[in-house]
């Protein structure tokens, strides 16, 4: 997902610019650029690859002004190149921008046709071509601003300014977030508030349609018809989360080993630790009354969304349908206006999942959203907000925010049981008990696993195809494994119910491809133990996730076996986690793969 920064001040802005863009690496990017105006010119820097290169080119060509803005580019349309970079500058206008322009390609044929000569091959270029062009036809720089808008369709957050006014930046938010920073003299913009925490954490999140003039004293804001609107200046926390590594080589080892903390954060807010039951539930949501739940999210979130899915139908006998977001709208699920549907999202902005949630509520559905991002657009479109108060997710791989949606989801649906009345008092309060262990339990087992882990990542990273399997709530679990191996070390992984192992991937077991099988020592275990023997007598290599019973009950030769404490089934999710993200985070740093920013990925995809 793009970044991008601006502000409007009085002292030089180039470097503040790409330091506030560092605080948005996180969200993925191939090329970066700043542009400001000096003298009455527009000047831009811009490069390809990381930060540091745009770093080298300002020091070896300084850039000089009071005003400016920055972006760092993940490209959608035309090639990570420095050309394709933004900013883009058309005839005194420069622009960056985080999106898709829909109809960029009429409007290019239009503009065109009118005798603009394009120098990029991105969607964004048209913006700058447009606003141009009303300059041109004589429109003021508001006005032509305003007529883009009413132009340009699709997913937009946009920064523009203008070499013939030094002290004003136009922005516009539909779709991708963009939060204004106010401060003593000298304004801010950027795309979320972590970006903006070192100048302010005086925040105003613009809604989608907003559009806003911003100069050194303050902001005006408009709706897309042109009217003034307000909208609420809060504090941003933001702050307090100044993120750095600490002592850690990447910000995903230091999220894998906050979870016993994260965890401890977000239970705290769902279930009293004292009288061991869950806080009453948000009331816009009757779980007692509904007949269904929807769930629907994407990547990560998506599979903890599967791991609910358990939850809620054996604890609270409540059906659920699920899907992948960019599925569920598409199937047209016959749904009942009287259920509720939740949508997982870490960053509370994937373009994917808040079109599901926009399908539900046109349903009529009651919407609840599980978000690390309370500010989010998922958030602020739902009836019930669920946070799970993770704190900032840097790495791109989501690790402790996973486990905080299972904690949250597991004490939802406990909770949902309880008024259902499907769980009794006595078995709630054994729930809690367990889920109220997890915290020292994540500690104990970070703690004992390392090196083991460790060992066995460095013969993983030799292998080109790897297979998770498991069963219950360890099948998502399985494919959570398979996902965060390869998203982080590139390594091909698949994760599969262990029980469909014969109806096909058995066909690739050889001893080439390692098997990690994920089985505590519940219902299930004897029939996974079964699908191991399948495996070993095909000379396949077995890496065993088990707990003290399974190990001891298990005769079978493996590779390795990993033993964790014997745990309740309703935590086995959060702990069984921790061995496969310390598996993929080891093997990708064996790898020397960009273990926080992997090629090809964005921590938020605001992009259908
Ligand atoms: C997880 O490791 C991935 N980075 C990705 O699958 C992510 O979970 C997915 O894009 C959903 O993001 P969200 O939680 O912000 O909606």
């Amino acid at each position: 997902m793009c970044g991008i920064v601006g502000i409007v001040g009085t002292q030089p802005v180039a470097g503040r610019l790409v330091d506030a863009l560092k605080r948005l690496e996180y969200r993925g990017y191939d090329s970066a650029g700043v542009a400001t105006i000096v003298d009455g010119r527009l000047v831009r820097r811009r490069a390809e690859g990381k930060l540091f290169n745009l770093e080298k080119r300002l020091a070896e060509e300084p850039l000089a002004g009071t005003i400016g803005i920055a972006h760092t580019r993940w490209a959608t349309h035309g090639a990570p190149t420095e050309a394709n970079a933004h900013p883009h500058f058309v005839e005194g206008v420069a622009v960056v921008h985080n999106g898709i322009i829909e109809n960029f390609s009429d409007l290019k044929d239009e503009l065109t046709a009118g005798g603009a000569t394009f120098t990029t091959q991105t969607d964004t270029e048209v913006v700058a071509q447009l606003v141009a062009k009303y300059r041109r036809d004589g429109l003021g720089r508001r006005e032509a601003m305003h007529a883009m808008l009413r132009r340009v369709t699709g997913a937009y957050a946009l920064a523009v300014i203008f070499q013939d006014d030094p002290s004003t930046i136009m922005a516009a938010r539909s779709g991708p977030p963009l939060a204004i920073g106010h401060g003593r003299g000298e304004m801010f913009l950027g795309s979320d508030a972590i970006a903006l925490a070192p100048f302010t954490n005086e925040i105003t999140y613009l809604v989608d349609g907003d559009w806003a003039v911003i100069g050194r004293d303050g902001v005006f804001l408009f709706d897309i018809d042109g009217n003034r609107v307000e909208r609420p200046r809060q504090i941003s926390s933001a702050a307090a989360y100044l993120v750095d590594k600490g002592n850690h080589r990447h910000f995903m080892e230091k999220e894998i080993h906050e979870q016993p903390e994260a965890i401890s954060h977000a239970l705290s807010h769902y279930v009293d630790f004292l009288a061991h039951t869950v806080r009453p539930i948000a009331e816009e949501i009757d779980f007692a009354k509904v007949p269904s739940l929807a769930i629907s999210a994407c990547g990560t979130a998506y599979l903890a969304g599967l791991v609910g899915k358990y939850w809620f139908e054996r604890y609270a006998r409540l059906p659920v349908e699920i899907d992948v977001a960019s599925e569920f709208r598409y199937r047209e699920i016959p749904l009942n206006p009287a259920s509720a549907a939740l949508f997982i999202s870490q960053s509370g902005e994937t373009a994917d999942t808040l079109a599901s949630l926009r399908y539900c509520k046109e349903n009529g559905l009651k919407i609840g959203a599980v978000v690390n991002t309370k500010e989010s657009t998922i958030a602020r479109e739902s009836d019930a907000v669920f946070p799970i108060l993770a704190g900032p997710e840097i790495g791109v791989a989501s690790t402790k925010a996973f486990t905080c949606q299972l904690a949250v989801l597991a004490a939802l649906a406990v909770g949902a049981g309880r008024a259902r009345g499907t769980i009794s008092e006595a078995e709630e309060k054994t729930l809690v008990r367990h889920l109220a262990e997890m915290p020292r339990i994540m500690a104990s087992v970070l703690n004992t696993i390392q090196q083991s882990i460790e060992q066995l990542s460095r013969d993983l990273s030799k292998c080109k195809d790897v297979l998770y399997l498991g069963r219950g709530t360890s099948y998502p679990l399985a494919m959570e494994g398979a996902l965060k191996l390869k998203e982080i070390s590139y390594i091909h992984a698949e994760g599969y119910a262990a029980g469909e192992l014969k109806h096909g991937p058995i066909a690739l077991i050889d001893e080439n491809m390692p098997v990690i099988v994920i089985a505590p020592h519940d219902r299930f275990f004897e029939k996974t133990v079964s699908n191991m023997q399948e495996v070993a007598a095909r000379g396949g290599r077995i890496i065993f996730i088990t707990d003290e019973k399974g190990a001891a009950a298990s005769k079978l030769e493996t590779m390795v076996t990993i033993v964790l404490p014997n745990v309740d089934e309703i935590i086995a999710p959060m702990i069984y986690s921790l061995p496969i993200q310390l598996l993929a985070y080891h093997t990708a740093v064996f790898m020397g793969t960009d273990v926080d920013q992997p090629r090809n990925l964005a921590k938020s995809v605001t992009v259908e």
